[in-house]
Order: C-alpha cells, then sequence, then structure tokens
C-alpha cells in the first residue's frame, strides 16, 4: 500500500490539477481504484505490484483503467521504500488491447485533437525498473503496454500478437517500434501484418521474454525478481537502467559515451563504495539509496 505520507507529499501537485481526483483517492494507491489492484509485495515490502483488474473485458485498455495504473505507477515512484514494480493482469489476460468498443466510434478528429493515447505510455518515463508478468492474452496495446516496461516474464499460456490489422487498423502504442527493435523486422512484420501471435516460447526465442513460469507461479516468480532487483542500490539501478534505454534510442559511439558518465557518476555515491567495501571485506553490501 502506498503510505498516506507518500500521497500526501503529491497532494499539492495533484490539488492543483484535479482537485476532484485529490478528494476522491486521496488514499486510493492503497486499494480504492476501480481497474486495478495495487499491493506493496516482497518479504521487506519493496515491490509495488499493480495488477489490471478489468476482468470481463480481458482487461481491455480504456482511458479510465490508463489514469489508474499511471496513479499507482507515479505513487511507487515516489515511494522511497519501493524498488521496483511489477505489472500484471489476470490468468486469462495481461490485456487483450485497447477497448475496441470504445474506439469504434472514433472519428479522425476526436483521434487527434483529443490526443487519444497520449499518456499510454508513462510506464517508460519511471525512473524504477518495472517487470511485466504476463499471463494469457498480451494483444495490441496490451503487448505494447507488455513491451514498455523492462522485463518481460511469461506464464506459460501467454499469447502475445498485434492484432490491429484484423480490425483495420495498426498498431499506434509503439508496436511497430518496440516489436521490430526487439524481435527483428521479419517476425515483427509477419505479426503485424498477419494478426497472427505467438506463444511464450515463441516470444522467449525471439527475445521478447526473458523467462517462462508455470501461470500460478508467475507473479511470485516476477515478485522475487523484483525484490532482487530492489535490494541493489536504487540511485545505482536508476543509472543502469537509464544506461540501457539508451540502447535504443542512441548511437552505439553516443550510448557508450552516456555509459561511461554514468559508470563514472557512480563513483560519487556512497553505494559503489559500499559495494565495493563489502566484496573486499567479505560481507553482504548494505547499500543506503545514496
Ligand atoms: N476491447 C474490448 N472488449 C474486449 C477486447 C478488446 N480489445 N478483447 C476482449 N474483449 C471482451 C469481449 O468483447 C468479451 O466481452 P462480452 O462478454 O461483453 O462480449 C469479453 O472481453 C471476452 O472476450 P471473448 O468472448 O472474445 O473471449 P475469447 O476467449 O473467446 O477470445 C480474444 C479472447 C482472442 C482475446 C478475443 O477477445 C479478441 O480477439 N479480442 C480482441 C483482441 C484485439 O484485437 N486487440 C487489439 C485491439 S486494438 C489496439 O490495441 C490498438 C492499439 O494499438 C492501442
Amino acid at each position: 500500500m502506498a503510505s498516506l505520507s507518500t500521497l500526501l507529499l503529491r497532494g499539492p501537485t495533484l490539488l492543483r490539477c484535479c482537485p476532484r481526483l485529490f478528494a476522491a483517492r486521496t488514499y486510493a494507491a492503497g486499494g480504492d481504484f476501480k481497474y486495478i489492484i495495487t499491493e506493496k509485495k516482497g518479504k521487506n515490502n519493496n515491490v509495488g505490484l499493480v495488477q489490471l483488474n478489468r476482468p470481463k473485458a480481458l482487461n481491455a485498455l480504456f482511458q479510465p483503467l490508463i489514469e489508474e495504473v499511471n496513479q499507482a505507477l507515479t505513487v511507487f515512484q515516489e515511494d522511497p521504500s519501493i524498488g521496483a514494480i511489477v505489472l500484471t493482469g489476470t490468468e486469462k489476460a495481461f490485456a487483450a488491447g485497447a477497448d475496441i468498443k470504445e474506439m469504434s466510434d472514433k472519428t479522425f478528429q476526436s483521434c487527434y485533437s483529443g490526443k487519444f493515447l497520449k499518456d499510454w505510455d508513462s510506464v517508460t518515463q519511471l525512473k524504477k525498473p518495472i517487470i511485466a508478468a504476463v499471463n494469457g492474452y498480451a494483444l495490441g496495446g496490451g503487448c505494447e503496454l507488455a513491451m514498455m516496461c523492462d522485463i518481460i516474464y511469461a506464464g506459460e499460456n501467454a499469447q502475445f500478437g498485434q492484432p490491429e490489422i484484423l480490425l483495420g487498423t495498426i498498431p499506434g502504442a509503439g508496436g511497430t517500434q518496440r516489436l521490430t527493435r526487439v524481435v527483428g523486422k521479419s517476425l515483427a512484420m509477419e505479426m503485424i501484418l498477419t494478426g497472427d501471435r505467438i506463444s511464450a516460447q515463441e516470444a522467449k526465442q525471439a527475445g521478447l521474454v526473458s523467462k517462462i513460469f508455470p501461470v500460478e507461479k508467475l507473479v511470485e516468480e516476477a515478485v522475487r525478481c523484483a525484490e532482487k532487483i530492489a535490494s541493489n542500490s536504487k540511485l545505482v539501478t536508476q543509472m543502469a537502467k537509464e544506461s540501457v534505454n539508451a540502447a535504443f534510442e542512441t548511437t552505439l559511439a553516443e550510448g557508450v559515451r552516456l555509459e561511461k558518465k554514468l559508470f563514472y557518476c557512480t563513483f560519487a555515491t556512497d553505494d559503489r563504495k559500499e559495494g565495493m567495501s563489502a566484496f573486499v571485506e567479505k560481507r553482504k553490501a548494505n547499500f543506503k539509496d545514496n
């Protein structure tokens, strides 16, 4: 649960931009959401879990759900006790895509002027690592949401796909870009042009997911990985994440330059000193995120 102090810290910003939201949601990250469930997990309560919870619609993504996800992620981002986040759905569906029923009446004008999907990629702005734990369908916007996360773990029943072409449209939340960068042109083209789905095994083979687990073990294993991440220096972890992400945005030379700068930056932290001292003294490092 997000601490009250964290929420109160955010109060002034929230209050300014959306006073009614603030009144209704001051304590919301603790479980007052309609379309998601949030919880703190792990032995040290240092993992934030966000579960999409719109099971009747297979977690189809629509604006109210996205707003709740963004709000929960902001709370976990600002909570100093949280070191990593897990995003999951239900056993049947991570998310079956953008809500087609909601989308069906939209026009070009309403999409363009209403900036449809504009805040659907807030996940990519997180500094803390986020793991997608995907059971069942991750289709369209659901696959895109998973790909915005830093690590994808899949349940044995997971299916990934970009079936927008079958609806007469194309991916609109990064699918053509992120999928292509991860699995390469041929498989991305095949998936996007045919709408065919790939299994968890195929996704692992293609590098889209890093590990596969039995359905009922998936979230537990994702939390275990998140706990491992959270036990390291949160500050240095953010630098590592920033550096890896640069690989998708820059040339090799620029990326290597950034990495070198961030590597040097770690030498300005107490945690780097502690990590190396602990190795030399043959003890476990006690990072203070400083
Ligand atoms: N939007 C809205 N509702 C959806 C949905 C979606 N994307 N996916 C499933 N649902 C709803 C169904 O309409 C159904 O609701 P009702 O019971 O009220 O009819 C309920 O969820 C259960 O779905 P099904 O009965 O279809 O379940 P199934 O097990 O037979 O099939 C499925 C599952 C293969 C995932 C199928 O539901 C399906 O193909 N869904 C659509 C997937 C899709 O095309 N996603 C891409 C959306 S476009 C997009 O995401 C754009 C973007 O890039 C942002």
